[in-house]
């Protein structure tokens, strides 16, 4: 694996995070990861940042409240479609995810939120700042849409310690 810079691989990242990345947290001994297909970069506090929006009701919200880092691991040709699909499906509450599809996870020295490989891009990230959604602050359209459950999301930003790339 090679570190490569966080403005080097941002196009890439906006241009297939619809189709799926997966979000990865731990919580004592309990990893699990997650389909993720929103999300912001940016730069605040002079650091690179990562913000993953993560509703209530998933399991992984419960882990990383826990935690101080995520990482976020990116297919960026189009493979592991059926582990984004169970993932972006299935939660942690009902299945060990990792055990059930076979993936495989490396340890980064930054945390101890592994990340999962066959991904093309890794981001590894320290949680600065969360903010949990008020619907009365949204656009109607916006709450109509995506909010008529009122399962909000929460706003976790991560300040992005390492970017990896797969070789
Ligand atoms: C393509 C795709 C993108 C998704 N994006 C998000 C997202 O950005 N935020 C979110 O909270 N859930 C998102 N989900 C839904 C979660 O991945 C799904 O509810 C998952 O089962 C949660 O797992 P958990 O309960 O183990 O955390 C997405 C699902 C898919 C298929």
């Amino acid at each position: 694996m090679k570190k490569v810079a966080f403005d080097q691989v941002l196009n890439k990242y906006k241009e297939v995070l619809p189709n799926g990345v997966f979000l990865t947290t731990k919580d004592d001994q309990e990893i699990n990861t997650m389909t993720m297909g929103w999300g912001t970069t940016g730069f605040i506090w002079n650091q690179d940042i990562l913000m993953v929006p993560v509703r209530k009701s998933r399991h992984t919200h419960q882990l990383i409240e826990n935690s101080k880092y995520f990482t976020v691991s990116v297919p960026l040709n189009g493979q592991l479609k059926k582990e984004l699909q169970f993932c972006g499906t299935k939660s942690g509450r009902d299945y060990n995810k990792i055990k059930e599809l076979n993936l495989e996870l490396a340890e980064v020295k930054e945390c101890d939120v592994p990340i999962i490989k066959g991904n093309d891009l890794h981001f590894i990230c320290k949680i600065k700042y969360q903010q949990d959604m008020l619907l009365k602050n949204l656009a109607e359209d916006v709450s109509e849409k995506n909010y008529s459950n009122q399962d909000m999301h929460t706003f976790y930003y991560g300040e992005v310690v390492a970017v990896y790339k797969e070789e």
